[in-house]
């Protein structure tokens, strides 16, 4: 493993880079995984939330956990805006890459956020549209309006979620299920790993 980059050296260290993300990504009340979520899973995996610290400052960070037994979620990335473009993301993402590989992971999933979609590309990730209606029971609304295919769906928690598999990013497909339907969509991506 590259030298500056590490798990947390303590409990401090890992607040530290836990608010080192929130800075930048300025987590909401709603964001699914707080300081105390990444504390359980540091007592567990400390190797999961990795730092990129070249001399004693955090440059970088990269948060993941489980997902279920073959896929590592990576929850979040980022990189001081002092230092971006240098490489620093991609290196933080292929250590991580390592990390699920000695856990026997098969499978790395994130949701990305649009500016980041580029970056995952390069980085050999695979993209798929995730689109999400208000309501149960709304799936054919979705699937009618696109012929690709369904990689996932599921209704009956109060919205209607679907992915699919796009193979590519498609803006102009996106920006359909936004305006024609009001749905809510992001790009999510996987790497399938292979040692
Ligand atoms: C995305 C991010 C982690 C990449 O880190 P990085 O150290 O700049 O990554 P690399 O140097 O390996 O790759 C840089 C590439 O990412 C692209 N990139 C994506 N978002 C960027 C951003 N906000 N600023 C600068 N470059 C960005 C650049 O175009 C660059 O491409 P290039 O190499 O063709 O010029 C970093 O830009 C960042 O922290 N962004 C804000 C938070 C974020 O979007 N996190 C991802 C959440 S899904």
């Amino acid at each position: 493993m590259d030298e500056s980059i590490t798990p947390p050296q303590n409990i401090q260290e890992l607040e530290t880079a836990y608010n080192f993300a929130d800075n930048i990504l300025k987590f909401d009340a709603t964001h699914p995984r707080n300081l105390q979520f990444y504390k359980n899973v540091y007592s567990q995996n400390p190797e999961y939330i990795l730092l990129f610290k070249p001399a004693g400052e955090v440059g970088g960070v990269i948060f993941a956990s489980d997902k279920d037994r073959g896929t590592l979620l990576i929850g979040e990335l980022a990189v001081s805006e002092t230092m971006r473009g240098r490489g620093i993301g991609s290196k933080l993402l292929s250590e991580m890459e390592e990390v699920a590989l000695k856990h026997d992971k098969k499978e790395i999933f994130l949701a990305a956020l649009e500016t980041a979609e580029k970056f995952y590309i390069r980085n050999g990730y695979f993209p798929k549209l995730y689109v999400q209606l208000d309501g149960n029971n709304r799936l054919d609304e979705i699937t009618s309006l696109s012929a690709t295919p369904v990689s996932w769906k599921n209704t009956g928690d109060g919205f209607s979620k679907v992915v699919l598999d796009t193979v590519k990013i498609d803006k102009e497909l996106q920006k359909n299920f936004e305006d024609k339907l009001g749905a809510h969509t992001q790009y999510l991506f996987f790497k399938a790993l292979t040692l």
